[in-house]
Protein backbone atom coordinates (compact mmCIF):
# COMPACT_ATOMS: atom_id res chain seq x y z
CA UNK A 1 0.00 0.00 0.00
CA UNK A 2 1.68 3.65 -0.92
CA UNK A 3 1.09 6.56 1.47
CA UNK A 4 -1.78 7.66 -0.59
CA UNK A 5 -4.07 4.88 0.11
CA UNK A 6 -6.08 4.81 2.94
CA UNK A 7 -7.20 1.83 4.54
CA UNK A 8 -10.46 3.18 6.94
CA UNK A 9 -10.83 6.20 9.36
CA UNK A 10 -7.91 6.13 11.12
CA UNK A 11 -5.39 6.18 8.59
CA UNK A 12 -3.13 9.07 9.51
CA UNK A 13 -1.43 9.42 5.92
CA UNK A 14 -2.15 12.13 3.73
CA UNK A 15 -5.05 12.14 1.15
CA UNK A 16 -4.47 11.81 -2.71
CA UNK A 17 -4.14 14.27 -5.71
CA UNK A 18 -6.97 12.95 -7.57
CA UNK A 19 -8.99 14.63 -10.13
CA UNK A 20 -13.16 13.25 -9.32
CA UNK A 21 -14.04 16.31 -10.94
CA UNK A 22 -13.28 14.64 -13.80
CA UNK A 23 -16.90 13.80 -15.45
CA UNK A 24 -17.81 17.38 -14.33
CA UNK A 25 -18.14 19.24 -18.16
CA UNK A 26 -15.63 21.52 -19.02
CA UNK A 27 -16.57 25.07 -20.27
CA UNK A 28 -13.97 27.76 -22.31
CA UNK A 29 -13.45 30.28 -20.28
CA UNK A 30 -13.38 33.95 -21.18
CA UNK A 31 -10.38 34.72 -19.25
CA UNK A 32 -8.89 38.05 -21.13
CA UNK A 33 -12.17 39.42 -21.85
CA UNK A 34 -12.96 38.65 -18.12
CA UNK A 35 -9.95 40.66 -16.90
CA UNK A 36 -10.01 43.24 -19.26
CA UNK A 37 -13.43 44.36 -17.50
CA UNK A 38 -13.43 43.44 -13.78
CA UNK A 39 -12.79 45.65 -11.30
CA UNK A 40 -12.41 45.71 -7.42
CA UNK A 41 -15.96 47.15 -7.50
CA UNK A 42 -16.80 43.53 -8.93
CA UNK A 43 -15.21 41.79 -7.02
CA UNK A 44 -15.82 43.51 -4.23
CA UNK A 45 -19.87 42.78 -5.01
CA UNK A 46 -18.95 39.52 -6.18
CA UNK A 47 -17.52 38.61 -2.66
CA UNK A 48 -20.99 38.97 -0.91
CA UNK A 49 -22.03 35.78 -2.19
CA UNK A 50 -25.60 37.62 -3.24
CA UNK A 51 -27.70 37.44 -5.88
CA UNK A 52 -25.50 39.18 -8.26
CA UNK A 53 -22.91 36.47 -7.66
CA UNK A 54 -24.93 33.90 -8.84
CA UNK A 55 -27.90 35.47 -10.78
CA UNK A 56 -26.81 38.48 -11.91
CA UNK A 57 -24.13 40.20 -14.85
CA UNK A 58 -21.42 37.15 -15.83
CA UNK A 59 -18.86 39.96 -14.52
CA UNK A 60 -20.21 39.85 -10.77
CA UNK A 61 -20.08 35.63 -10.74
CA UNK A 62 -21.84 32.60 -12.69
CA UNK A 63 -24.20 35.41 -14.77
CA UNK A 64 -27.25 32.45 -14.12
CA UNK A 65 -26.67 29.58 -11.79
CA UNK A 66 -29.02 26.93 -12.63
CA UNK A 67 -30.07 23.64 -12.57
CA UNK A 68 -29.33 21.05 -14.76
CA UNK A 69 -28.01 17.52 -14.60
CA UNK A 70 -25.35 17.29 -16.94
CA UNK A 71 -22.94 18.98 -14.66
CA UNK A 72 -23.43 16.94 -11.34
CA UNK A 73 -25.07 13.92 -12.40
CA UNK A 74 -22.22 12.05 -13.39
CA UNK A 75 -19.99 13.29 -10.80
CA UNK A 76 -22.12 12.23 -7.86
CA UNK A 77 -21.75 8.72 -9.17
CA UNK A 78 -18.28 9.03 -9.60
CA UNK A 79 -17.91 10.47 -5.94
CA UNK A 80 -19.81 7.50 -4.80
CA UNK A 81 -18.22 4.85 -6.99
CA UNK A 82 -14.75 5.69 -5.88
CA UNK A 83 -15.42 6.27 -2.28
CA UNK A 84 -17.60 3.08 -2.31
CA UNK A 85 -20.58 4.97 -0.40
CA UNK A 86 -22.83 2.87 0.97
CA UNK A 87 -26.61 3.52 0.33
CA UNK A 88 -27.30 5.17 3.92
CA UNK A 89 -24.26 6.90 4.23
CA UNK A 90 -23.94 10.63 5.44
CA UNK A 91 -22.65 13.30 2.70
CA UNK A 92 -21.58 17.16 3.37
CA UNK A 93 -21.27 19.52 0.98
CA UNK A 94 -19.32 22.69 2.55
CA UNK A 95 -20.21 25.59 0.09
CA UNK A 96 -23.14 23.62 -1.15
CA UNK A 97 -24.98 26.74 -2.98
CA UNK A 98 -28.02 26.31 -3.92
CA UNK A 99 -27.93 22.32 -3.55
CA UNK A 100 -27.56 21.31 -7.13
CA UNK A 101 -24.95 18.10 -6.24
CA UNK A 102 -27.36 17.51 -3.33
CA UNK A 103 -30.07 17.41 -5.01
CA UNK A 104 -28.47 14.84 -7.43
CA UNK A 105 -27.11 13.07 -4.46
CA UNK A 106 -30.23 12.27 -3.54
CA UNK A 107 -31.79 10.76 -6.90
CA UNK A 108 -28.81 8.13 -6.94
CA UNK A 109 -28.80 7.50 -3.21
CA UNK A 110 -32.38 8.35 -1.82
CA UNK A 111 -31.37 6.50 1.17
CA UNK A 112 -28.16 8.63 2.05
CA UNK A 113 -28.31 11.35 4.76
CA UNK A 114 -27.54 14.44 3.04
CA UNK A 115 -26.53 18.07 4.38
CA UNK A 116 -25.01 21.37 2.88
CA UNK A 117 -24.07 24.36 4.21
CA UNK A 118 -23.06 28.13 2.44
CA UNK A 119 -22.45 31.61 3.81
CA UNK A 120 -24.91 32.69 0.78
CA UNK A 121 -28.58 33.30 2.03
CA UNK A 122 -29.31 34.34 -1.08
CA UNK A 123 -28.60 31.03 -2.14
CA UNK A 124 -30.47 29.01 0.40
CA UNK A 125 -33.75 31.01 -0.62
CA UNK A 126 -32.94 30.25 -4.27
CA UNK A 127 -32.28 26.43 -3.46
CA UNK A 128 -33.80 23.55 -5.13
CA UNK A 129 -36.73 22.58 -2.69
CA UNK A 130 -35.89 19.36 -2.78
CA UNK A 131 -32.96 19.67 -0.64
CA UNK A 132 -33.66 22.86 1.27
CA UNK A 133 -34.51 20.81 4.23
CA UNK A 134 -31.15 19.69 4.89
CA UNK A 135 -29.29 23.09 3.65
CA UNK A 136 -28.40 25.76 6.40
CA UNK A 137 -26.62 29.16 6.10
CA UNK A 138 -23.46 29.10 7.67
CA UNK A 139 -19.30 29.43 7.61
CA UNK A 140 -16.77 26.86 6.83
CA UNK A 141 -15.00 27.76 9.44
CA UNK A 142 -17.41 26.57 11.96
CA UNK A 143 -19.33 23.49 11.02
CA UNK A 144 -22.08 23.11 12.98
CA UNK A 145 -21.98 18.99 12.94
CA UNK A 146 -20.28 16.83 15.55
CA UNK A 147 -16.75 15.06 15.27
CA UNK A 148 -16.91 12.41 12.86
CA UNK A 149 -20.36 12.93 11.50
CA UNK A 150 -20.13 12.03 7.62
CA UNK A 151 -18.99 9.35 5.69
CA UNK A 152 -17.96 11.56 3.19
CA UNK A 153 -17.07 15.85 2.73
CA UNK A 154 -16.92 17.51 -0.07
CA UNK A 155 -16.04 21.13 -0.98
CA UNK A 156 -15.79 22.23 -4.36
CA UNK A 157 -14.09 25.74 -4.92
CA UNK A 158 -15.48 26.99 -1.64
CA UNK A 159 -12.49 27.17 1.21
CA UNK A 160 -10.17 29.50 -1.17
CA UNK A 161 -12.82 32.32 -0.81
CA UNK A 162 -11.62 32.68 2.99
CA UNK A 163 -8.45 34.14 3.77
CA UNK A 164 -5.38 31.88 4.95
CA UNK A 165 -6.07 31.27 8.83
CA UNK A 166 -9.83 30.94 7.72
CA UNK A 167 -8.81 28.29 5.31
CA UNK A 168 -7.26 26.37 7.77
CA UNK A 169 -9.75 26.80 10.13
CA UNK A 170 -12.05 25.31 7.12
CA UNK A 171 -9.53 22.80 6.32
CA UNK A 172 -9.35 21.17 10.02
CA UNK A 173 -13.45 21.57 10.19
CA UNK A 174 -13.43 19.24 7.22
CA UNK A 175 -11.42 16.66 9.29
CA UNK A 176 -12.83 16.79 11.97
CA UNK A 177 -16.83 16.02 10.92
CA UNK A 178 -15.52 13.79 8.34
CA UNK A 179 -15.30 9.70 9.63
CA UNK A 180 -12.26 9.73 6.92
CA UNK A 181 -12.88 11.09 3.56
CA UNK A 182 -13.12 13.78 2.22
CA UNK A 183 -12.80 15.69 -1.08
CA UNK A 184 -12.13 19.37 -2.00
CA UNK A 185 -10.87 21.31 -5.09
CA UNK A 186 -9.18 24.70 -4.76
CA UNK A 187 -7.46 27.63 -6.78
CA UNK A 188 -3.76 25.98 -7.75
CA UNK A 189 -1.55 26.11 -10.31
CA UNK A 190 1.69 24.28 -11.05
CA UNK A 191 3.30 26.81 -13.52
CA UNK A 192 3.83 30.34 -14.14
CA UNK A 193 1.24 30.12 -17.40
CA UNK A 194 -1.26 28.88 -15.49
CA UNK A 195 -0.79 31.02 -12.28
CA UNK A 196 -0.92 34.20 -14.76
CA UNK A 197 -4.29 32.71 -16.02
CA UNK A 198 -5.71 32.14 -12.44
CA UNK A 199 -4.72 35.47 -11.55
CA UNK A 200 -6.91 37.18 -14.32
CA UNK A 201 -9.78 35.03 -13.92
CA UNK A 202 -9.96 35.14 -9.96
CA UNK A 203 -13.03 37.07 -8.72
CA UNK A 204 -13.97 35.61 -5.04
CA UNK A 205 -10.60 33.77 -3.96
CA UNK A 206 -8.40 34.73 -1.16
CA UNK A 207 -6.41 31.94 -0.57
CA UNK A 208 -4.42 30.68 -3.94
CA UNK A 209 -1.23 29.17 -4.39
CA UNK A 210 1.22 26.49 -5.73
CA UNK A 211 0.19 22.98 -5.80
CA UNK A 212 2.98 22.01 -3.63
CA UNK A 213 2.29 24.93 -1.17
CA UNK A 214 -1.45 23.36 -0.71
CA UNK A 215 -0.38 20.21 -0.05
CA UNK A 216 1.90 21.51 2.85
CA UNK A 217 -0.87 23.57 4.07
CA UNK A 218 -3.25 20.24 3.97
CA UNK A 219 0.09 18.72 6.07
CA UNK A 220 0.40 21.51 8.23
CA UNK A 221 -3.48 21.95 9.80
CA UNK A 222 -4.01 17.77 9.45
CA UNK A 223 -6.18 17.57 6.39
CA UNK A 224 -6.32 14.00 5.57
CA UNK A 225 -8.92 13.58 2.71
CA UNK A 226 -8.40 13.94 -1.23
CA UNK A 227 -8.01 17.12 -3.25
CA UNK A 228 -7.92 18.63 -6.57
CA UNK A 229 -7.18 21.65 -8.10
CA UNK A 230 -9.26 24.57 -10.37
CA UNK A 231 -6.89 25.27 -12.68
CA UNK A 232 -8.60 27.64 -15.75
CA UNK A 233 -8.42 26.33 -18.87
C1 LIG B 1 -17.72 28.94 -6.72
S1 LIG B 1 -19.11 28.69 -5.69
C2 LIG B 1 -19.21 26.90 -5.70
C3 LIG B 1 -20.57 26.38 -5.35
C4 LIG B 1 -20.71 24.86 -5.46
N1 LIG B 1 -19.81 24.18 -4.54
C5 LIG B 1 -20.46 24.43 -6.88
O1 LIG B 1 -19.39 23.88 -7.15
O2 LIG B 1 -21.33 24.65 -7.73
C6 LIG B 1 -18.48 29.03 -4.08
C7 LIG B 1 -19.51 28.82 -2.99
O3 LIG B 1 -18.86 29.00 -1.72
C8 LIG B 1 -19.77 29.68 -0.87
N2 LIG B 1 -18.96 30.23 0.23
C9 LIG B 1 -18.10 31.26 0.16
N3 LIG B 1 -17.53 31.48 1.35
C10 LIG B 1 -18.02 30.54 2.19
C11 LIG B 1 -17.81 30.23 3.56
N4 LIG B 1 -16.99 30.95 4.31
N5 LIG B 1 -18.48 29.19 4.09
C12 LIG B 1 -19.33 28.46 3.34
N6 LIG B 1 -19.58 28.72 2.05
C13 LIG B 1 -18.93 29.73 1.47
C14 LIG B 1 -20.44 30.66 -1.81
O4 LIG B 1 -21.63 31.20 -1.31
C15 LIG B 1 -20.65 29.80 -3.04
O5 LIG B 1 -21.87 29.09 -2.98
Amino acid sequence: MTVAERSGPAQATLGREIDLMDRYPRSKRPIDQRAALVTDEHRRIARQFGQEFFDGERLFGYGGYHYHPRFWQETVRRFRDHYQLADDAAILDVGSGKGFMLHDFRELMPRATLAGIDISQYAYDHALESVKPHLQVGCATRLPFADRSFDLVISINTIHNLPLEQCKEALREIERVSRGRAFITVDAWRNEAQRERLMKWILTALTYMHVDDWKRLFAEVGYRGDYYWFIPE
